[in-house]
């Protein structure tokens, strides 16, 4: 189907990494019916809104957003409003309810029937679109990705696990993998594109299944990381119940997968993480931990806590803090706990925590991880990293932004490397969040 009439379109992209991957997708997908997209959403034909649903505030987020695109549409009568992503796979047509400015809604696993939504809506339908395709993996289809030094590859979709407090499994349904074949395509597409660092994404990565050639997580990404020597390899989110031996070996044998595991724990007590239904208690995580930490010499591990969960007292929430300091994560997403309807948490726990207390709870937690953070950052002044340039800081055009391979952010002054080089750089300065050097030369050879 191609759409003669060139008509533009603008995606505003929330919460995760695979939202910003799969608007990439979208943006394909429309393009290649004739679609362009436009500098910007006050010249767009069409605006969608690309969603997240994770935490309470979601609907509030795009609210105003939606209140704006309402007044937008008023001086220019043609203007289509979409909302992709997790809100509407998680509310459905109660959104066109909720929203009078919503043409059209479309959830994660329905972008390539776009075109056709979009020619729905502008006849006046206020078409919506939700299955589940367990087959979608969008295999085939060249995300258009926006310019840059990193490529984000979705390989699995979906999540199996059920935590209690979340709605992942129910906006993104079950899990499904692309094929192994597939994956291997779009890494050989990026590393023609130049890029030089490339991210596989999935909500639990490493339950990766190859249904054909029953690969599982480590064995893609080593393949990955042959196929793309030039590249830096990082994945994120890994569930710390499917961390393998195999896959620590696999990080720690290929000099090109980054030494940092995003490992979220969200809470340092067993009684805890069991009503959280993670599949593990703390002394597992600990073991996993000690395990990464012994194989892979300075891996970097970040996390994501919960503050507040149902029925969570003084002495669970002690066990945060203690997990925290004796882990020493270079960083955290903290969060307080927010019932997200339809949950097992929503249906069955009672969310025993007063506001105030998440709160403040949650408040500990940050101060804390703030000042392991800072700490951590301090004691890498005078070490010599490894930092690929990624774009100019926005300080000065003098100076470079990039990051190491713990996914540390360091300025340094940009000498004679462009974005996309790999550079050496002399630690010399810590603030709190970030840390600044000295170019001491670009590395002619990358990782091969
Ligand atoms: N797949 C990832 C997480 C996806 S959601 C994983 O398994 O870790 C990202 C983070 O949001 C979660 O790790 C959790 O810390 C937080 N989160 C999810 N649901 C939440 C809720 N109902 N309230 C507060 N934080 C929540
Ligand atoms: Fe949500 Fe748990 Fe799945 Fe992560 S592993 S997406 S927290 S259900
Ligand atoms: Fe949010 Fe959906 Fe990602 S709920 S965290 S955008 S999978």
């Amino acid at each position: 189907m191609k759409n003669e009439t060139g008509r533009s379109f603008y995606i505003n992209t929330f919460g995760c990494q695979m939202n910003l991957a799969d608007s990439s997708i979208i943006t394909a997908i429309l393009r290649d019916v004739g679609y362009r997209v436009a500098g910007s959403e006050e010249e767009a034909d069409i605006v969608i809104l690309n969603t997240c649903a994770v935490r309470e505030n979601a609907v509030e987020r795009i609210t105003h957003y939606l209140q704006f695109l309402r007044g937008a549409k008023k001086r220019k009568k043609s203007l289509l409003v979409g909302v992709a992503g997790c809100v509407p796979q998680h509310l459905k047509r109660e959104m066109l309810e909720m929203f009078p400015a919503i043409d059209f809604l479309a959830g994660p696993d329905t972008y390539r029937t776009l075109p056709v939504l979009l020619q729905d809506a502008a006849a006046g339908n206020r078409p919506a679109a939700f299955d589940f395709r367990i087959e979608e993996t969008y295999a085939g289809i060249d995300p258009q990705r926006p310019e840059g030094v990193g490529a984000f590859v979705p390989v699995m979709r979906g999540c199996n696990n059920m935590c209690a407090f979340c709605v992942v499994p129910f906006t993104r349904g079950r899990e499904h993998s692309q094929p192994f074949g597939a994956v291997m395509d779009e890494v050989r597409r990026i590393v023609d594109g130049g890029y030089r660092e490339i991210t596989l994404l999935g909500q639990n990565v490493n339950s990766y299944a190859d249904l054909e050639g029953g690969r599982d997580f480590a064995s893609l990404l080593r393949a990955v990381s042959m196929e793309a020597p030039g590249c830096r390899i990082r994945f994120t989110t890994s569930h710390p119940k499917d961390i393998s031996r195999d896959l620590v070996e696999t990080i720690a044998e290929s000099r090109n997968i980054c030494s940092h595991v995003h490992l979220p724990v969200q809470s340092g007590s067993t009684r805890v993480l069991g009503r959280m239904n993670r599949g593990h208690g703390i002394e597992e995580y600990r073991d996993t931990v000690a395990l990464l930490r012994s194989r892979i010499p300075g891996v970097s591990l970040t996390t994501d806590i919960i503050a507040g969960f149902c029925g969570e007292e003084d002495e669970d929430h002690e066990a945060t803090l203690t997990l925290l300091r004796e882990v020493r994560y270079d960083a955290a997403f903290m969060f307080y706990y927010s019932p997200r309807p339809g949950t097992a948490a929503w249906k069955t726990l009672e969310d025993t925590v007063p506001l105030e207390v998440k709160k403040r709870r949650l408040q500990e937690i940050i101060d804390l991880q703030l000042s392991v953070s800072a700490g951590l950052l301090q004691e890498a002044v005078g070490s010599v990293v490894e930092v690929l340039a990624e774009s100019e800081s926005r300080r000065s055009a003098e100076q470079l932004i990039g990051r190491t391979q713990t996914n540390r952010a360091v300025v340094f002054d940009r000498g004679e490397a462009r974005p996309g080089d790999l550079v050496r750089v002399l630690i010399s300065k810590a603030s709190s969040v970030t840390l600044s050097g000295v170019n001491k030369g670009v590395l002619p050879v990358f990782y091969s």
